[in-house]
């Protein structure tokens, strides 16, 4: 089935006030392009202030907790996320994962409450580069989906990032076989998981190093839904190019 694209960008630990004129931006040339889905999920600090610099603009955050509220520092539920004009958010992030210990039941415990809640939601896995090496990353990102994955989701709230871990920030970019091979393998994971009917209407992104230059070419890939995007999301100089290169 034709599946929309979606260009997503993730600012990380990005982004100052100062800094939401690319936002404004980015959003206007997302209105120019609109047969294309494109976010930024955004710091906490910048949530409000995005969602009002770029009105009608899907703004996420980068986590969220599956508790509605409580004694957890540092963390942030999906009413805030919603409260502060986000509509959406990255869960299983692998900088999160690593960082703070996130398991895959943990993420599927944080994407449940983001749909049930009425976020959409981009369920983040990938590879390290040992486990590549050895011939595994197939299996591994496989099962890592599959355990992350939460009951029943809504398919058409749902997007999958692959992200290879040694493909973020390193300007290494898996080739068009290795983002075939992996995403056709996300997608039968989804089929065995949630039925074929569901798994069709679930978009799988590609995350590590994408740009302008390389947009087109990923996108031409089977399965290949769209891209969640670190460094080239933070200024519309780079972000628009590859909005344009799904359109
Ligand atoms: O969330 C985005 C990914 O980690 C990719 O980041 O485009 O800077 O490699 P990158």
């Amino acid at each position: 089935m034709a599946r929309r694209m979606l260009v997503a960008g993730n600012w990380k630990m990005h982004g100052l006030g100062a800094d939401l004129g690319e936002v404004t931006m980015i959003s206007m040339a997302a209105e120019k392009n609109r047969r294309v889905d494109t976010a930024l999920c955004m710091p906490a600090t910048l949530l409000h202030r995005a969602a009002a610099a770029a009105p009608g603009f899907d703004i996420g955050g980068q986590d969220v907790h599956p508790e509605k509220g409580g004694a957890h520092t540092g963390e942030i539920s999906v009413d805030m996320i919603k409260d502060a004009g986000g509509a959406l958010t990255i869960v299983g992030h692998s900088e999160r994962r690593e960082a703070c210990g996130q398991s895959d039941g943990d993420i599927a415990a944080r994407a449940a409450a983001a749909l049930s809640g009425g976020l959409h939601v981009i369920l983040c896995v990938g590879e390290s580069l040992d486990v590549r090496e050895a011939g595994n990353a197939v299996e591994r990102v496989t099962s890592q989906l599959k355990a992350s994955l939460p009951a029943d989701p809504d398919p058409n709230r749902l997007a999958i990032a692959y992200e290879p871990i040694w493909a973020i920030g390193t300007g290494k970019v898996a080739g068009p076989e290795e983002i075939g091979e992996m995403h056709s393998a996300l997608r039968g994971a989804l089929s065995e998981s949630l039925g074929a009917e569901c798994a069709d209407k679930v978009r799988i992104l590609y995350g590590g190093s994408v740009n302008g230059d390389n947009a087109e070419t990923i996108f031409a890939v089977d399965n290949v839904d769209g891209a969640l995007v670190g460094g080239a999301s933070l200024s519309a100089a780079k972000f628009v190019p590859i909005i344009e290169a799904a359109s």
